[in-house]
């Protein structure tokens, strides 16, 4: 049977995006109910991390353990990975120990060059170009608050939106056949592969796209507005002073919130800077005299705010993943 990875979404027809989101809801259902089957007993799971995480770690290490399955993680302190070993040689390894590999890192190239070279499935837990476990917990997140089909959802992505989430966001909406809309300056909108295929699922599934700067355009109706962090992993502190000059008026606020028309649902992957109770919330605050970056801490507070229902679903769909690839 042939090695079924999960390296990035235009890896995926649509159909077979809409089958993760199914049975991700299927497999959280059953775990509610209490009668969660374990398809995993057995199962041995690497997880590598070259970035730091919560959400991804935590749901490929308790999705495993509810599954049946052992997982052990290794970050670059604790193994040869990266500065003692390549990831070609990596890959080989945990091929003959391990049933699949977990990969969080900078490039996608890495990630596929460690399936290339490995014998078992590999996971994309986030790269700088794509970040699509969280794109699987995002769209069930949508079904279950919005109770509509996908194709009558309007998806509006606030901020940066060149890097991971953004453009996963883009192609992951269009695979759903949603009017999605980004909504940044120009410098901050995806690179002309991203639209290039959300265009092209567009034309198979109906999605709507929109890329503008124009923020009144770009809200109108939405049914949900999602953002990410401004900087992201691995990029440099100095960014900060740009990112927070172009993309303040994209901040997801109150008045924002207000001005869509409807009544509209707060998303983000998180980790979010909604006010200065952290160690680089604090330090900008001091340095920029900004509070709140992304989000504002009331929108992010709010009772529309379904953030942590959104976080909980990593785990039911990174479950998804796991057993679509490994269950037998
Ligand atoms: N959303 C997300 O990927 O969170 P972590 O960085 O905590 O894994
Ligand atoms: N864009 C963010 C996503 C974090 C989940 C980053 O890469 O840091």
């Amino acid at each position: 049977m042939a090695i079924q990875s999960f390296l990035k979404e235009c890896d995926f027809t649509p159909q077979q995006w809409l089958d993760y989101v199914n049975l991700a809801e299927q497999l959280k259902s059953e775990h509610y109910s209490g009668k969660e089957i374990q398809r995993l007993q057995g199962k041995s799971i690497a997880l590598i991390f070259e970035k730091t995480s919560t959400r991804t770690r935590a749901s490929f290490e308790i999705a495993a353990f509810q599954q049946g399955a052992h997982t052990t993680y290794l970050d670059t302190s604790v193994s040869q990975i990266g500065h003692k070993e390549s990831l070609a040689d990596t890959a080989r390894v945990l091929s003959r120990m391990y049933d699949a590999i977990e990969f969080r890192g900078n490039k996608q190239s890495d990630l596929e060059q460690l399936a290339r070279y490995a014998h078992v499935p590999v996971f994309n837990g986030l790269t700088d170009e794509w970040h699509p476990t969280q794109m699987l917990a995002d769209a069930l997140t949508i079904r279950e608050h919005t109770h509509k089909d996908f194709t009558e959802v309007v998806h509006v992505y606030m901020g940066d939106a060149r890097f991971n989430t953004g453009r996963s966001l883009l192609v992951s909406s269009a695979m759903l056949g949603m009017d999605v809309r980004i909504v940044a300056p120009k410098q901050y909108q995806p690179d002309d592969e991203a639209i290039r295929l959300a265009h092209d699922y567009a034309q198979e599934t109906g999605a709507r796209i929109t890329i503008t700067d124009d923020i009144a355009q770009g809200i109108k109706n939405a049914d949900v507005i999602s953002t990410d962090i401004w900087v992201s992993m691995g990029e440099p502190q100095q960014a900060w002073e740009e990112r927070i000059k172009a993309l303040l008026p994209y901040q997801v606020n109150e008045h924002i919130m207000n001005s869509t028309g409807k009544d509209t649902f707060f998303m983000h992957c998180l980790p979010a800077f909604h006010n200065t109770e952290t160690t680089v919330g604090q330090e900008i605050y001091e340095k920029y005299n900004i509070p709140e970056l992304e989000v504002t801490n009331d929108v992010f507070e709010s009772s529309n705010s379904i953030v942590f229902d959104q976080a909980e679903n990593r785990m039911h769909t990174i479950k998804s993943v796991m057993v679509t690839s490994l269950a037998s």
